[in-house]
C-alpha cells in the first residue's frame, strides 16, 4: 500500500498532518502519537515577536465544535527556534513552521529568519489575520493584498512555501489562484470560520474578545466545498482541513481534491486522532482495493448519470 504524496516538493510518508494550533510544538503530544508516524507536523502559528494572545475566556465549546479566540498566543520565532526545534529534530517527521504577521515586512522578517536555520522542511503561512497597515482588514481576505505579501514572501524563501487560507471570503477558489499566481507551492484551507456565541443571563459575548474562529464537525461540510472549489481551480496541492474526526472525513477531503489532511479540532477530544485517522484511511483502502492514496485525490464521481 503506498501511502506518500507530495506537497509540490516536499514529500510525506502519509497524507496525515497536524493542523496549526492544535498540536502546539509536538510536545505534549509525544506521550500520546509516534511524532515519526505523521505525515507532517505543522507547529502552532509563530511571529517575529512573542505574543500573549488575547484575554480569557478564549474557548468556548459549541454543539458541534468550538469557538477559539487565542489570538495567535506564540513564543515567537527565536524562542521556537532554539527551544522547540531541537525536540521536534529527534523524529523523522517533515516540520512545517505555520506562521504570520501584522504587516508585510513582519510576514517577510519571519519567513526569512525561518528559512535561515536547518531543520525546517516547508512553511505555511496564515493569512487570516489582521493587517494594521490596511486598518485592520483580513491579509487573506482581499486578493490584491494576498498577492502582494504571498509574493514579498516567494522572494524571500526557497523552502515550500503553503498558504493557509481563509474561509471567511466570498470567493475562495479567486484567493487560491491569487496565491498559486504569487507562487505558493500548495494551498491549506480551511481555517476557522467566524463565529459568536452570548451568554443568555449576563447577556455578553463567551468570548473575551466577543468574535471567535469556529472549527471541528460543524464546519466540515464547508470545507468539503471550499476544497471542491478550489481543486478546479488550480494546479498545486491542497491540503484540506475542517472538522476531520475520522478516517472518512479524511477519505471525503481526498475525494473532493486535497492531497494531504490536516487534523485540528479532534486532537483536543482525542489525542491519539491523527493515528487513529490513519488507520481509518488503511482500512479504506483496503475494503476498497485502492493500492495508492494519490489516486483518491479529486476521485469524486460527479457526473449525473441520469442526466
Ligand atoms: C485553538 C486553535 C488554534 C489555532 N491556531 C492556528 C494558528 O496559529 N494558525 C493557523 O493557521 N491556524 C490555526 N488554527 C486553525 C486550525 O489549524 C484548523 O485550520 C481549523 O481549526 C480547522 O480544522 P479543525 O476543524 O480540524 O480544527 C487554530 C485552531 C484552533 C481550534
Amino acid at each position: 500500500m503506498n501511502l506518500s504524496v507530495n506537497i509540490g516538493k516536499l514529500g510525506l510518508k502519509n497524507p496525515v498532518m497536524t493542523a496549526s494550533g492544535t498540536f502546539g510544538y509536538g510536545e505534549e503530544y509525544a506521550e500520546f502519537v509516534d511524532l515519526g508516524s505523521l505525515g507532517a507536523i505543522v507547529v502552532k502559528g509563530l511571529s517575529l515577536l512573542p505574543r500573549e494572545g488575547n484575554p480569557p475566556p478564549r474557548i468556548v465549546e459549541t454543539p458541534a465544535g468550538m469557538l477559539n479566540a487565542i489570538g495567535l498566543q506564540n513564543i515567537g520565532v527565536e524562542s521556537f527556534i532554539k527551544e522547540k526545534l531541537p525536540f521536534l529534530r529527534r523524529f523523522n517527521v517533515p516540520v512545517i513552521a505555520n506562521f504570520f504577521g501584522d504587516s508585510v515586512d513582519e510576514y517577510v522578517g519571519a519567513a526569512e529568519r525561518l528559512s535561515d536555520v536547518q531543520g525546517i522542511d516547508g512553511l505555511e503561512m496564515n493569512i487570516s489575520c489582521p493587517n494594521k497597515q490596511a486598518g485592520w482588514l483580513v491579509f487573506g481576505t482581499d486578493p490584491e493584498v494576498t498577492s502582494e505579501v504571498v509574493s514579498a514572501v516567494r522572494k524571500v524563501t526557497d523552502l515550500p512555501l503553503i498558504v493557509k487560507l481563509s474561509p471567511n471570503v466570498t470567493d475562495i477558489a479567486l484567493m487560491a489562484r491569487v496565491a498559486e499566481d504569487a507562487g505558493a507551492d500548495a494551498v491549506s484551507l480551511i481555517n476557522t470560520v467566524s463565529g459568536m456565541a452570548i451568554d443568555i443571563k449576563t447577556r455578553r459575548p463567551k468570548l473575551a474578545n466577543i468574535t471567535g474562529g469556529l472549527s471541528g464537525p460543524a464546519i466540515k461540510p464547508i470545507g468539503i466545498r471550499m476544497v471542491w472549489d478550489v481543486f478546479r481551480a488550480v494546479s498545486i496541492p491542497i491540503i484540506g482541513s475542517g472538522g476531520i474526526m475520522d478516517g472518512g472525513d479524511a477519505i471525503e477531503y481526498m475525494l473532493a481534491g486535497a492531497a494531504a489532511v490536516a487534523v485540528g479540532t479532534a486532537n483536543f477530544v482525542n489525542p491519539t486522532a491523527t493515528m487513529d485517522i490513519l488507520s481509518g484511511i488503511k482500512d479504506y483502502m483496503t475494503t476498497n482495493g485502492i493500492q495508492d492514496i494519490s489516486t483518491i485525490k479529486g476521485g469524486l464521481i460527479w457526473e449525473r448519470e441520469d442526466l
